[in-house]
């Protein structure tokens, strides 16, 4: 079992495109380690409590949960609408997660993690957190970044996380793949070289916070946003549930497997190198059901940071209506390196789109289908003899499914579309030399025809697979068009050369990425 996460989104406003690109990024992996013939669970859902949505929500005058509610509609649309297929979706307002969120405070209350203290200090309202003399800038003041800061002076609920500072710290220099990829450890490590003051301070006052799971021992608490959320990670798949909460098996799900949690780059530290093993060790996992953390960049407007302030957000929605939902998915896992940022760019988008889709890997179904229509009658003949030319095709169909395959185990999806793109332009330009369409002239070339309308239409099955994972609507289409309708049940394994028997009938060729035309084309 191979089980894939993503972050919880934030409900106090829209999905933008960094939402999009995580959630179609997971879909795309556990896609692919289904073709590999994993059994997947993939969770992903929002994160409703928290000052933030109680503040957004007071403006507009309704309740936190209404708020929540509406504007979690708007992510569940947008995966809908982009074809994000999740196994498990999680709202932190659920009741299943909020009742062990709270078994596991009074758990780590009887272990002794949990103690109450006063403290007097600065606090960043935007960030939710405590701010210490740490997180001043050079001129000693307390950056923009942290928004509103205001001084408060109250009690709270505080986990002893600097008991498992030293822990953590072996755990992570003997676990080099604890984070991947591997640049972003050392981000990591260099947090952890000095722990001081890491206790983390995990209930708010009601009286300033309302919005949150209460705690069980002391109701004038609710819990700090990031410790229920991680949470969600495990309550989710069904960890302390009981048996009829219609929540999966826990151990089948988190020790079948490593569980990957895929983060953006914003969120590694503290929240999910620092907070997340530490309350998991404090819970009792052993280090061998510890996660993997895969931390993936971030989309960028014209090198700056996306935000409402700078008004150069974009809206996945407008774009998956504007340009369609296959362009979208293809380009926001095409143009970044998972890892690495990269910038948003719209001419890139249509370009890639355009250049790859329509007229490399379009263009090779439309050939395909067409001169075996009008050639040969829609029959594939595969029997005839093969020159040097067809091997070629075939060596290349073989390396690039190789390469496709070591890409996608690295989760470098890019690399692995560029791989299937290569084999796509070998075919092409196998087409052009090799001349379908003189072939059909002379009835004497007729196996030599076969052959090469043969090559072309076993290739585009090859790539439909392949592509399945990041565009699966087009991969069914092509699937259709060959006639080859469990041609998607095939599992990586099965791709070797001869999925289209002898005397296959294919169908008719429609345009399956119909390129995209722009205002100033
Ligand atoms: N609610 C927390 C996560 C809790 S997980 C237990 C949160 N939410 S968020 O809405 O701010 O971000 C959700 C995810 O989107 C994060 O992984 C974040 O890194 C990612 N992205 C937000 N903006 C992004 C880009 N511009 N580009 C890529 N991903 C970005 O953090």
């Amino acid at each position: 079992m191979f089980f894939i996460t993503t972050a919880i989104d934030y409900t106090n406003g829209a999905p933008h495109i960094g939402h999009a690109y995580e959630k179609v990024l997971a879909d795309v992996i556990a896609r692919y380690r289904r073709l590999r013939g994993e059994e997947v669970y993939f969770l992903t859902g929002v994160d409703q409590h928290g000052q933030k949505v109680q503040q957004t929500a007071e403006k507009e005058g309704i309740h936190p949960a209404t708020f929540a509610k509406k504007k979690t509609k708007l992510f569940l649309n947008l995966w809908k609408k982009l074809g994000v297929h999740y196994d498990g979706w999680a709202e932190t307002t659920d009741d299943r997660h909020k009742a062990c969120v709270q078994a596991i405070l009074s758990d780590l209350k009887e272990r002794g993690e949990l103690y109450k203290k006063g403290y007097k200090g600065h606090y960043s309202v935007r960030q939710e957190q405590f701010l210490t003399d740490r997180d001043r800038n050079e001129a000693g003041e307390f950056g923009p970044e942290w928004g509103e800061v205001v001084e408060i002076e109250e009690e709270n609920w505080y986990f002893r996380l600097s008991a498992h500072a030293e822990w953590l710290k072996n755990y992570v220099s003997s676990n080099p793949d604890f984070v991947i990829p591997g640049f972003r450890r050392n981000e990591l490590l260099g947090a952890l070289a000095n722990p001081a003051d890491l206790d983390l301070c995990i209930s708010r006052p009601k009286e300033r916070l309302r919005w949150g799971i209460e705690f069980p021992f002391d109701p004038d608490f609710v819990t700090y946003v990031w410790f229920d959320a991680l949470i969600n990670y495990i309550s989710f798949a069904g960890y302390l549930a009981a048996d009829n909460a219609g929540l999966p098996d826990f151990t089948s799900i988190w020790d079948a497997g490593r569980p990957v949690h895929v983060i953006g780059k914003d969120i590694l530290v503290p929240a999910h190198g620092v907070y997340w093993p530490s309350m998991l060790h404090a819970i009792g996992f052993p280090d061998k059901r510890l996660p993997q953390i895969l931390v993936h960049g971030w989309w960028n407007m014209k090198g700056e940071k996306m935000s409402k302030s700078l008004g150069n957000v974009v809206d996945p929605d407008e774009l998956a209506d504007k340009f369609g939902v296959d362009a979208l998915r293809y380009y926001l896992v095409r143009d970044i390196v998972t890892g690495k940022d990269a910038d948003f760019d719209l001419d890139r988008l249509v370009m890639l789109y355009n250049q790859e889709l329509a007229n490399e890997l379009g263009n090779l179904c439309n050939r395909a289908l067409n001169m075996t229509a009008r050639y040969s009658g829609g029959i594939v003949a595969t029997g005839a003899a093969t020159n040097a030319d067809d091997h070629e095709l075939r060596a290349s169909l073989k390396a690039v499914t190789a390469e496709y395959r070591v890409a996608m185990d690295a989760y470098d999806i890019a690399e692995g579309l560029k791989a299937i793109n290569r084999h796509v332009t070998v075919c092409n330009a196998y087409a052009e030399r090799n001349k379908p369409w003189e072939l059909a002239k002379d009835a004497a070339l007729k196996p030599r025809l076969d052959s090469v309308l043969a090559h072309l239409v076993e290739s585009l099955a090859h790539c439909a697979v392949l592509i399945s994972p990041v565009l699966p609507d087009p991969a069914a289409r092509i699937a259709a068009q060959l006639r080859m309708d469990s041609l998607l049940d095939l599992k990586f394994d099965d791709l070797q050369w001869g999925l289209v028997p002898d005397g296959h009938e294919t169908g008719k060729p429609k345009p399956v990425f119909p390129k995209i035309v722009t205002e100033e084309a």
